[in-house]
């Protein structure tokens, strides 16, 4: 009998998560880099993380076409909370800035087809100095979450040990699933473990966590964007391999719209963080989006690409001296997506290749869309000679489809990816 019961233990895994949520990255919109811990609603009533500033949000995201291209998650970030929780242990919004509570906002999301995320810490206090969940406090805050009917939980790291993430991580994961409300759920574990194994155990996070932050806090800067470029591609074997239907990395927010991007890195952050197959959080002010900046988020093709159903990250599969480097993405009906990014900062750069160097066979015929102009570079063979010209710190992006195979007569018959 005791055998039996040892054996039992070793063959089914202690628990798997699989909640079934986000096969395919998820979109929306996320209040902290824009907004941070702006808590200072008397003289910035506009700006301030409060209910105004997220009812705003989902009026923008309902009303401006966001909701039905995809971008359906309305996320609210640190500084939500009172400074303290209340006599049971419940965790409090701010009286003041949330005077209708978590579940008024949950309710008007849910209202016009938005899903709501909220933020806690798996440490003594969130990152800003808030009540954080306490490994006894972690049933309790879940069961607090689906109450609230909240949709998504970035759970961070702040204020905690090694081992409180070991133990709390997993035990959010539990805790979210016994309330057998929906929620997904989103991990910063790995970005205090250095986000690479062997610190970081991914076969672990693939079951737990619907995604999960491995790198720095973005900045409104380019040169943020940049750091986080290159820290995914200099480890893009480990990542590529963790990332797949419901469970994502996460480089963090789009911030397409605010201060630190110029127009062609604004097109180069989303097209590259289509290419990771990224989740696309913008975090900028959807009430002063210039219609160039809408057109970079709301760009359907793009969006189409990045939901592409296979949910394959994307690599780099070329670098050159001339500073242009190449992305690829696989797709699905043997679709792909492909982004020639500039490095160089002189002049717009003619940069010559063939899809031959990019790693193409013989035998398949490609046409290409161009994702941000719409037009269309037809009978693309291994050998054809490709020029693309690619502005200073800016993309090219293509995408690419086959239209004949010379060895599977059937591919390009009925054109499926169209
Ligand atoms: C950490 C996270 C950020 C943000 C802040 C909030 O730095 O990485 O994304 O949530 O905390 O304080």
């Amino acid at each position: 009998m005791k055998f039996t019961v040892v054996w039992l233990a070793l063959v089914v895994p202690a628990f798997s998560l699989e909640n079934g949520l986000l096969r395919t990255p998820p979109m929306g919109w996320l209040a902290w880099e824009r907004y941070r811990c702006n808590i200072n609603c008397k003289e910035d009533p506009d700006n301030c993380v409060s209910e105004n500033l997220f009812v705003a949000m989902a009026d923008r995201l309902a009303e401006d076409g966001w909701r039905d291209l995809g971008y359906v998650y309305l996320n609210i970030d640190d500084c939500w909370m009172a400074p303290e929780r209340d006599e049971n242990g419940l965790l409090v919004p701010d009286p003041e800035r949330f005077p209708h509570g978590i579940k008024y906002l949950a309710d008007y999301a849910h209202a016009r087809g938005l899903k709501l995320g909220i933020y806690e810490d798996m440490g003594n206090k969130t990152c800003m100095g808030y009540p954080g969940t306490t490994l006894d406090k972690v049933q309790l805050d879940a069961e607090t979450f689906a109450n609230w009917t909240v949709d998504m939980l970035k759970l961070d790291g702040c204020y905690s040990t090694v081992h409180d993430r070991a133990k709390g991580y997993p035990a959010m994961a539990r805790a979210l699933n016994a309330t057998g409300r929906p929620i997904a759920y989103s991990c910063s574990w790995p970005a205090y473990d250095d986000g690479l194994p062997p610190k970081v155990n991914y076969t672990l996070l693939i079951e737990i966590c619907n995604l999960w932050r491995n790198f720095d806090d973005i900045q409104d800067s380019w040169e943020s964007v940049l750091s986080v470029v290159d820290w995914y591609t200099e480890h893009q074997d480990v990542l590529q391999s963790v990332a797949g239907p419901g469970h994502w990395n996460d480089p963090d927010m789009l911030i397409i719209g605010n201060y630190g991007l110029s127009f062609e890195q604004a097109r180069a952050q989303m097209a590259l963080w289509t290419i990771f197959a990224a989740p696309l959080f913008m975090s900028t002010d959807l009430r002063a989006l210039s219609p160039q900046n809408m057109d970079i988020l709301q760009n359907k093709l793009m969006i189409k690409i990045n939901q592409d159903p296979l949910g394959i990250q994307g690599r780099r599969v070329l670098t050159t001296k001339q500073k242009i480097d190449v992305f690829l993405r696989p797709l699905s009906k043997e679709a792909k997506a492909i982004v020639f990014f500039s490095r160089r900062v002189d002049m717009p750069h003619r940069f010559q290749t063939s899809l031959r160097a990019l790693n193409f066979t013989d035998s398949v015929v490609y046409e290409a869309e161009d994702v941000y102009t719409g037009g269309i570079i037809s009978g693309l063979t291994a050998d054809t000679n490709i020029t693309v010209v690619i502005n200073p710190s800016g993309v090219v992006m293509w995408f690419l489809y086959p239209i004949m195979d010379l060895e599977n007569p059937m591919v390009g018959k009925t054109r499926p990816w169209l």
